[in-house]
């Protein structure tokens, strides 16, 4: 019933956009049927893996990370790479703890990473992490951000969430951004803005590195829309966050929440000045009400997307929940039917994406990459042990917008090292 429904709304939006419901085949780095974290785990352990991030270095090569937040003590560790040995196998390649063992032994070890949830990697060879903190909705540390340098693969900032930008337990965080933009030339390496979606307790973090500042955004607009909370997905709220490319003029940052059909923007110097969300003393309670006016709905797309994530051209993709399709809007339109447009439709590669992100490959073009999963995984259903449980799939935002076979720069490689 649900599901036809979806459909139906899906048929509208393409056939308004004249456009065919054409199967387009993402290239697939990797593939798991069988996921382990270390030959000695139990098997049947179930893990579910959330994020990804691949990393292109010099030449061609590349990383990928994965993050794996603990539902148990069990996992053995949280914040993977695909071993390097494994870095060309398709199916049911090998893991590896990152940066080492050694941060993920002990769960409840506050300096060490408790449960790796999302991440975002830098034009500055950094990777940002978002720790939850939490094992199994148990609160066991604060959440925390770690930056690791990607060149030493070290530490080199970490930053415990104070107690007024998080609830323990209930706070999920499904997106991570992060823009260098405003720092300056010297600095700009050093610093850096996070922001942070918290779905389930309905605001928005953001982190300023250089300054160690952070300050918490909240507005009606991150809460479920309660005409649509019967799709389910009952009390996610704000779950996506986009910033306008640096280069644009004016700037906004973008999101929506899980059950709603609407997208919301904001300029992003307003959520810039952390001024304007301070509402503990009485005569900046106001600054809130006269900043709140600028959250503005673009328009509805009529149906529900999930992981949503920007290119440097201001095209704005999301994956369209059990539908198997991804649709693109660029910020400079309006948003309407017409101006969303469906860019990928394959339901093999496409299921359930939980991470969604554009990685700039060696020769500095963007990719689209996704964690794809099966969604029976996250609503407790068993799959058959050779069913492909989640999957890597990823392509030039170029051939996406252009309808041209799917490409990526490791292909490029592993052809010319041939
Ligand atoms: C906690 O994590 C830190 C950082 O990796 C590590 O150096 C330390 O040995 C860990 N402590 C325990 C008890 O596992
Ligand atoms: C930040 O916002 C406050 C009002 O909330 C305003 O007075 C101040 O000028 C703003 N700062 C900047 C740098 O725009
Ligand atoms: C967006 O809609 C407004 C109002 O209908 C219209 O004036 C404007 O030209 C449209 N912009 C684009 C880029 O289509």
């Amino acid at each position: 019933m649900l599901r036809l429904q979806f459909i139906g709304i899906l048929l509208t939006v393409y056939s308004t956009a004249a456009q065919q419901l054409q199967v387009k085949h993402l290239h697939t780095l990797h593939k798991w049927s069988d996921l382990n974290l270390a030959s000695d785990q139990p098997k049947n352990k179930l893990f579910l893996p959330v994020d990804i991030d691949i990393e292109y270095g010099d030449e061609g090569r590349h990383r990928t990370f994965l993050t794996i937040p603990r539902l148990s003590a069990g996992t053995a560790y949280t914040l993977a790479t695909i071993a390097s040995s494994d870095n060309e196998v398709l199916e049911n390649p090998r893991l590896e703890a990152y940066p080492n063992m050694d941060w993920h032994r002990t769960v409840n070890n506050c300096s060490g990473i408790t449960s790796a949830i999302r991440t975002y990697i830098d034009d500055c060879w950094r990777l940002w992490v978002v720790d939850s903190g939490q094992v199994n909705s148990l609160q066991l540390c604060a959440p925390h951000i770690l930056i690791f340098d990607l060149v030493r693969d070290e530490l080199v900032q970490r930053f415990a969430m104070p107690s007024h930008l998080y609830t323990p337990s209930i706070s999920i965080f499904t997106a991570m951004v992060v823009d260098l933009s405003e720092s300056d030339a010297p600095n700009k390496c050093l610093g850096g803005k996070a922001y942070i979606a918290d779905a389930w307790g309905y605001g928005l973090i953001v982190f300023d590195a250089l300054t160690g500042k952070s300050w918490r955004i909240e507005h009606e607009s991150m809460q479920p829309s309660l005409g649509v909370r019967r799709f389910g997905s009952a009390y996610a709220g704000i779950f996506t966050v986009s910033l306008s490319p640096s280069h644009v003029a004016e700037r906004f940052l973008y999101f929506h929440t899980l059950n709603s059909f609407f997208e919301i923007a904001i300029p992003v110097e307003l959520v810039n000045n952390a001024s304007n969300w301070q509402t503990s003393s009485s005569s900046s309670a106001s600054n809130v009400d006269t900043v709140s006016k600028h959250f503005r709905i673009l328009g509805t797309r009529g149906i529900q997307c999930e992981s949503e994530v920007m290119d440097n051209g201001g095209n704005l993709y999301c994956s369209l929940i059990s539908l198997g399709a991804l649709v693109s809007w660029n910020e400079h339109t309006n948003y309407t039917a017409n101006d969303i447009r469906a860019v990928a439709y394959n339901p093999q590669q496409l299921k359930f994406v939980t991470g969604l992100k554009i990685n700039r490959n060696s020769k500095g073009e963007n990719e689209l990459w996704a964690l794809s999963s099966d969604p029976k995984l996250f609503v407790g259903g068993s799959l058959k042990d050779d069913e492909v449980k989640f999957q890597i799939v990823g392509c030039r935002t170029a051939d996406l917008l252009a309808n041209t076979p799917c490409t990526v720069g490791i292909m490029d490689n592993t052809a010319s090292s041939t």
